[in-house]
C-alpha cells in the first residue's frame, strides 16, 4: 500500500515536471501530456477545468518484439491548428467546420532506437489521438500483441453498454453503473453469432454519464487496417484500457511502417444534445477519395424483405433442399415454395408502389440461387451472387423498374464466406452493371471465412473497405450489414450510404425485441460512427398478426415508428413494413413518403440517454422542417419552440402523434393526425405515449 502510494506521489510529480498541454478553441478542453519516471506516455483531459480523464497510460505491446510503451523520452513537440469548413456529399448539416488545435508529441525509445508519434486534435466537444510509426530501420514490421491505451474515469459513471463481441454488435443495450457490468447476464438469443470475450469487457462507442452531470462518449475514428477497439473495464481504479479484436493466430494488428492506428476519441458535453450533434468522429476522417459523387444518391427504399422476417410470410429459398452444392444443382428441377417472396409477381408489385409512392428503390432479397442451405454450416461456397432463380427474371424485371424509373437494389449475402464473395465480386459487380443496379446490401451472417477471423478483425476491416472502393469505382452506393461498426469512414467513401452492426428494427419481428429505450440510445452510441440502415416504419406492431398466439411485437407505437426517420439519421432509409400494411394507412404513410432523408440543418432540441430524443431538421434545398420526438418507456409530455424557423414565414405542420390510449405494449397502433397553422413564435405542447413519439412535417404555406 505505502509502495503505491510512493509510487503514485513520484508518477504525480513527475507528470507534472513535464506536462505539456493543448487547449481547445474555446477554451473548454485542456489536454495535458506527460510521460512518467520510466518513460511512459500519460495523457489528461480536462473539461472546464475539470478532470474527465485522469493520467492514462499509452502505448502498444507488441509480438515477438520489445513493447512501446515505456523507456520514451520527448524529442520533439510541435503544435498547430485548423478552421476550415467542408461540404458533405451529404449530412445532417449542409456544411461542417472542423476546428481543432493539435499538438504533435515525438517520443524516442533509446533503448531500441525507435521512435513513436502521438497526435492529439482537441476539439470544442472533444479529444482525438493516435499513434503514427514513421519508416524506420528499427521499426520496419511489427505484430500488435495490443494496444494499452487507457481511460481513466473520475468515477464509476453511468453506462449505456453492450458486452465486449469480436463477431457481432446486436445486442440490446444495458444501462449500469460501470462496476456492475456484467456481459455473462445479457442474453444473446436470437444473434446469429455470438460470445463475449470477457465479462468487464464493452464495446465503443461507450456512452457514459457522470453524477456531476457530465456526458461521455469513447470511441475511436478512421478504423483502416487495424481491427476494432473494445474497452476492458478495471472496477477497481475505473481505468478502462482498450482491447483490441484478435485475428485467428490471436494477433491484433499488423503493421507495416509508415502506419498509424485509427484515432481514440473522447467527446464531452454538459449538455447530451451536444454529443448527438458532434461532428469531431467525422473531421477526424480523411476527406472523400470519390472524385465524382453524381452517382451517390440520399434516398427511401421498399424492400421483399420484412415478409421474410415476420412470421410465416415469404422465404429467401427458392425451394425446401437442406443439402445444397452450389455447381451441380439443377434450380430448375426443384419445387418452388409458394411463399419465395422474390418472384415475378411480388417483385412488380413493388416496383409498382414504389413507383406510386416516390421511392427510389426497391430491395429483393431471395433473388438469388443458394438460400436453402446458407447459414450454419461455416460452408465456402454458398452463393455466387450472379444466378438469379428460376422465378426471377433479372433482365426483364430491372426493365420494368427502369420504365417506372425505379431501381432494384442488389443484395449479396455473404453467409460471412469473405474468401467467396472476394473471389466472386467482380463477376457481381459486372451484373449489378449490366442490370442497371445502384446499390447493394452486403451482408455477414455467420462465422467469418477464412476460419478464425472475426468480424471486428484487421482482415474483415480491410475487406469491408475494399468492397466500399471496389463499389465507388463502379459507381454504385452500399450498405453494408454485419459490418463493424462504423467510425465516419462515409466521409471518405460516401458512396458507403450505411450499415447495420447494430441491434435493428428487424429484432422485432423474431425475438424478444428491442426495449422502448433502444432507440433512444442507439444514437449515442452505434450511430456516432455513421448511420444506421435500422429499417423503421413498420405499422403492423403485434406479430400475433401474422400468427396467432405470436407474442413477438415491435415495442414502439406506430407515432414512434414515424419519428424513427428524424431521429435515427441516415441517408438511406427503408419504409420496411408491407405495401399491403401502408395501404390500410394512407395517412400516416404520407410522413413516410414527405420525410427528407438529406438535410441542411439539424437542431438537437432535447435529449437524454436513455430517455428521450427530439431533433428539428431542414430538409436539403427546401424549405421544409421535419421533427422527430421520441420516448422510452416513459410516457412524457414536451414542448417544441419552433424558433428555428424563419420570421415572418407562416408554415403548415402536420402532427402525426400517438393516440389518447397509445400505448407501445396493449396499443401501439393507436394515432392521430393533425394539422395547424406555426411560425417562429409557436410554442407546442404535445404528449408521448409509453413507448411512444411524434413526427411534424413542417411546410411554407402556399
Ligand atoms: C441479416 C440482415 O440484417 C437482414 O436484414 C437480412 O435480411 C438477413 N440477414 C438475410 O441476409
Ligand atoms: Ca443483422
Amino acid at each position: 500500500m505505502k509502495r503505491t502510494l510512493q509510487l503514485l506521489l513520484v508518477t504525480i510529480f513527475s507528470l507534472q515536471l513535464s506536462a505539456r498541454e493543448l487547449q481547445s478553441p474555446d477554451g473548454n478542453l485542456q489536454l495535458r501530456f506527460s510521460l512518467s519516471e520510466d518513460g511512459r506516455p500519460f495523457y489528461e483531459l480536462l473539461y472546464k477545468s475539470k478532470p474527465v480523464i485522469k493520467p492514462s497510460g499509452m502505448g502498444l505491446e507488441l509480438k515477438n518484439s520489445p513493447s512501446l510503451i515505456r523507456g520514451f523520452e520527448i524529442k520533439d513537440l510541435t503544435y498547430d491548428r485548423k478552421d476550415e469548413t467542408w461540404t458533405p456529399v451529404w449530412g445532417e448539416t449542409k456544411e461542417i467546420r472542423n476546428q481543432y488545435n493539435e499538438m504533435l508529441v515525438v517520443v524516442y525509445q533509446p533503448s531500441e532506437d525507435r521512435q513513436m508519434k502521438i497526435r492529439f486534435r482537441l476539439f470544442n466537444d472533444g479529444l482525438g489521438f493516435r499513434y503514427e510509426f514513421e519508416k524506420q530501420e528499427k521499426l520496419n514490421y511489427f505484430q500488435v500483441a495490443d494496444e494499452h491505451t487507457e481511460f481513466a474515469l473520475t468515477g464509476d459513471h453511468t453506462a449505456f453498454w453492450i458486452p465486449g463481441d469480436y463477431d457481432t454488435n446486436e445486442y440490446y443495450y444495458t444501462k449500469t453503473r460501470l462496476s456492475e457490468v456484467d456481459a455473462s447476464k445479457v442474453d444473446g438469443t436470437g444473434i446469429g453469432t455470438h460470445g463475449y470475450f470477457h465479462k468487464h469487457a464493452v464495446q465503443s462507442p461507450l456512452m457514459m454519464k457522470t453524477d456531476e452531470g457530465l456526458y461521455l462518449n469513447i470511441f475511436e475514428a478512421a478504423l483502416i487496417d487495424y481491427s476494432a477497439m473494445h474497452l476492458m473495464i478495471n472496477k477497481e481504479n475505473m481505468v478502462l484500457t482498450s482491447s483490441l479484436t484478435p485475428d485467428a493466430l490471436g494477433t491484433k494488428a499488423y503493421m507495416q511502417t509508415p502506419h498509424h492506428t485509427p484515432w481514440r476519441t473522447v467527446i464531452v458535453s454538459d449538455r447530451a444534445a451536444d454529443i448527438l450533434a458532434s461532428k469531431t468522429i467525422l473531421n477526424l476522417n480523411e476527406p472523400g477519395k470519390i472524385e465524382d459523387t453524381s452517382f451517390i444518391k440520399p434516398q427511401k427504399y421498399i424492400g421483399i424483405w420484412w415478409g421474410m422476417h415476420v412470421p410465416g410470410k415469404m422465404t429467401w429459398n427458392y425451394a425446401h433442399e437442406p443439402n445444397i452444392k452450389l455447381k451441380s444443382t439443377d434450380w430448375n428441377a426443384l419445387t418452388p415454395l409458394p411463399q419465395h417472396g422474390a418472384n415475378n409477381v411480388n417483385v412488380r408489385r413493388y416496383i409498382d408502389f414504389a413507383a406510386e409512392h416516390g421511392f427510389s428503390s426497391v430491395l429483393v432479397e431471395g433473388w438469388n440461387v443458394g438460400w436453402e442451405d446458407w447459414a450454419g454450416n461455416w460452408k465456402e461456397e454458398v452463393f455466387d451472387f450472379v444466378t438469379p432463380y428460376p422465378d426471377f427474371d433479372i433482365k426483364a424485371l430491372n426493365e420494368y423498374a427502369h420504365q417506372k424509373g425505379v431501381k432494384l437494389m442488389m443484395h449479396h449475402e455473404t453467409s460471412s464466406s469473405v474468401t467467396n464473395y472476394e473471389r466472386r465480386i467482380d463477376d457481381a459487380i459486372k451484373v449489378m452493371s449490366t442490370h442497371g443496379y445502384e446499390a447493394v446490401k452486403t451482408g455477414y451472417v455467420g462465422w467469418i471465412i477464412p476460419r478464425g477471423e472475426k468480424h471486428d478483425g484487421q482482415w474483415m476491416v480491410n475487406h469491408y473497405v475494399r468492397v466500399a472502393e471496389k463499389m465507388a469505382d463502379a459507381r454504385m452506393m452500399l450498405n453494408a450489414h454485419e459490418a463493424v461498426r462504423p467510425t465516419g469512414l462515409h466521409r471518405t467513401w460516401p458512396n458507403w450510404l450505411a450499415c447495420e452492426a447494430a441491434r435493428g428494427n428487424e429484432f422485432n419481428a423474431w425475438s424478444a425485441g428491442n426495449p422502448p429505450a433502444h432507440e433512444t440510445i442507439l444514437p449515442f452510441t452505434r450511430l456516432m460512427g455513421g448511420p444506421m440502415d435500422y429499417t423503421p416504419g413498420i405499422f403492423e406492431l403485434k406479430m400475433d398478426y401474422y400468427e396467432p398466439g405470436n407474442t413477438n411485437q415491435v415495442h414502439t407505437t406506430l407515432a414512434k415508428q414515424l419519428a424513427l426517420y428524424v431521429t435515427m439519421y441516415s441517408p438511406l432509409q427503408m419504409a420496411a413494413d408491407l405495401p399491403e400494411n401502408y395501404e390500410k394507412r394512407m395517412d400516416a404513410f404520407q410522413f413516410i413518403k414527405e420525410v427528407a432523408v438529406d438535410w441542411d440543418e439539424s437542431h438537437y432540441l432535447e435529449a437524454e440517454p436513455g430517455e428521450y430524443i427530439t431533433v428539428a431538421r431542414k430538409a436539403k434545398g427546401r424549405d421544409s422542417w421535419f421533427i422527430g420526438a421520441i420516448t422510452n418507456e416513459q410516457g412524457r409530455e414536451t414542448t417544441i419552440n419552433f424558433s428555428f424557423l424563419d420570421p415572418g414565414v407562416v408554415y403548415e405542420a402536420t402532427i402525426y402523434s400517438d393516440g389518447k390510449d397509445a400505448h407501445w405494449k396493449d396499443n401501439p397502433g393507436d394515432y392521430q393526425i393533425r394539422t395547424l397553422r406555426v411560425t417562429n413564435k409557436t410554442k407546442l405542447r404535445q404528449k408521448l405515449a409509453p413507448g411512444g413519439g411524434f413526427a411534424i412535417s413542417i411546410h411554407k404555406r402556399k
